[in-house]
């Protein structure tokens, strides 16, 4: 992990192996352009079109500093027009650029001073980008192959003149959380389904919360059957690996303060039980436990960043796996406080885990509850990859979540609570059944949900398309994303200060 620094004055100053300036589409130069062109006596916008680049994003072009300059190289990064350029933006820009800066010990940049808005959130959004870009899970592999292996250890971040030194160090530390939680999601979402088991999740859960401070207890079989956690038990009773449910306390609230509930589903791996899924489909179900890892980086960012709120996390663990024990369709099983489901699809076993621990939560008698699951495909037929559907019995809830979302870069979309498709999971036998029709199975899902909530404002994100992904993109590779980690903490976050609003620091 590098080290980062903070300066006000010129970038080109600076003593670095790599000096990262930013053009806009055009090509228009970005801050330090000028004072690069001036130190290497030749224009680099001329140099760009020269070479047919503009100023596009996802543009890179490096230039030899000849000595002319105290690094040995500058890299050139397009961000596309200056308008549309927002801390996103530069995001993205530092997760392409950290393909490059892994060859360096040491980088200077002006990136995060080309962006419209506030100088700390790009600061932070840089931050993130560069961190989140260099992640690689080597885990699993024997040695490493030297090209992967990151060289930096010191990126300068040049602000602008005016730019607060206090209040832009604060924004690198914080980006600096935010990224390690999202890192640790992806690692817990990359560990392969053998390794990674409901036990295997539960005790990196209490590890990191003895590393932080956070109150935590772990329900095992026994406790959950007293307890009567029918869904988790009734998921994970075809698997030899027991499940569990991990509680976590924070409080940084008052005393009687009532919580902030968040849950995730922590399905480690989904066969679809005896309903069971192709091998296609099976090929990426290690990752169902991704919104399990993103309520469990969250707790530990907030555990670090202290906001000034309480917070419950309880999350269910369990693995779904076809055997001669395992929930058959048609079963009926009880869930925590009492209700009853109808098993018709053992596939659709998230709502399953997630319907006990909403009723656990609910208990603790929360300001409101948020919960993040990968659970269905037709989330992601609706909304593709890049965003996770939120559906809830709160709007104002809704749009908090969406705002938080939207500021970390991790974006989503509402998708309506449509209470006259409860009819579609009607049970004749039971009190709800676990699957409706083929259209909107997003929504039915969510209804099956809000069945256990009571009237605890809830918001159910769905991330089924954005916490693992096929492909590489902008500051992620393939496989774990870490999403929506940093939606959850900047959630509880925003929460905190609207409880409590503190003096705003001047930034910019
Ligand atoms: N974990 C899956 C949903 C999923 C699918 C996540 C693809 C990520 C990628 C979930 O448990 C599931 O199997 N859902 C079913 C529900 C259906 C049986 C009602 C689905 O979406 O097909
Ligand atoms: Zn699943
Ligand atoms: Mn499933």
């Amino acid at each position: 992990m590098p080290t980062f620094d903070f300066i006000t004055g010129p970038a080109t100053e600076r003593e670095a192996d790599l000096l990262i300036v930013p053009v806009y589409e055009g090509p228009e130069a970005g801050p330090g352009v000028k004072d690069v062109e001036r130190a290497l006596g030749v224009s680099i916008l001329d140099t760009l079109k020269d070479n047919g680049l503009t100023g596009k994003k996802h543009e890179f072009f490096s230039v030899p500093a000849y000595d002319k300059l105290p690094v040995t190289t500058v890299l050139v990064v397009g961000l596309g027009p200056r308008r549309e350029v927002d801390s996103d933006r530069v995001r993205r820009a530092a997760g392409h650029a950290a393909r490059w800066t892994s060859r360096y010990a040491s980088v200077v940049t002006t990136l995060p001073q080309a962006a419209s808005g506030k100088a700390d959130d790009n600061v932070h959004a840089f931050v993130e980008g560069l961190l989140l870009g260099s992640y690689r899970f080597t885990h699993y592999k024997s040695s490493s192959n030297g090209d992967d292996a990151a060289r930096l250890e010191r990126v300068t971040i040049a602000g602008g003149a005016r730019w607060d030194a206090k209040t832009a160090r604060k924004a690198i530390e914080r980006g600096q959380v935010y990224a390690e939680a999202a890192m640790w999601a992806r690692d817990l979402v990359n560990t392969p389904a053998g390794d990674a088991t409901p036990d295997f999740l539960a005790k990196a859960a209490a590890k990191m919360a003895g590393e932080v401070g956070l109150e935590c207890k772990v329900w095992t079989k026994a406790d959950l059957t007293k307890g009567g956690f029918g869904g988790v038990l009734g998921v994970g009773q075809g698997s030899m690996n027991d499940p569990r449910f991990i509680e976590l306390r924070y409080s940084g609230g008052g005393k009687n303060e009532r919580p902030v509930a968040i849950t995730g589903k922590g399905i480690t791996f989904d066969s679809g039980g005896l309903s069971i899924k192709d091998a296609a489909g099976m090929e990426w179900m290690k990752s169902d436990m991704g919104g399990a890892a993103a309520a469990l980086a969250a707790m530990r960012a907030i555990a670090i960043l202290k906001p000034r709120v309480n917070v419950i996390a309880g999350i269910p663990s369990a693995e779904n796996l076809p055997s001669g024990s395992a929930l058959r369709p048609g079963d009926v099983i009880t869930h925590r406080g009492g209700k009853t489901s109808e098993v018709l699809n053992t596939d659709a076993e998230g709502r399953l885990v997630l319907a006990d621990a909403l009723a656990f939560l609910a208990e603790q008698d929360p300001v409101l509850i948020v919960d993040a699951a990968t659970l269905t495909g037709a989330c992601m037929v609706a909304l593709g990859e890049d965003l996770w559907g939120v559906m809830g019995n709160d709007r104002r809830l809704i749009r908090e979540i969406l705002d938080a979302g939207e500021e970390v870069g991790e974006p989503g979309w509402e998708l309506p609570l449509w209470r006259e498709y409860k009819r579609h999971i009607e049970s004749p036998i039971a009190d709800v059944k676990n699957v409706g029709q083929r259209y909107g199975g997003a929504i039915h899902a969510a209804l099956f949900l809000a069945e256990f909530v009571g009237d605890t404002p809830w918001a159910h994100m769905d991330v089924a398309g954005t916490a693992f992904q096929q492909k590489a993109g902008d500051y992620w590779g393939k496989g774990g994303t870490g999403n929506p980690a940093r939606t959850f903490i900047r959630f509880v976050e925003n929460r905190a200060a609207k409880a409590r609003p503190r003096k705003k620091a001047a930034a910019k």
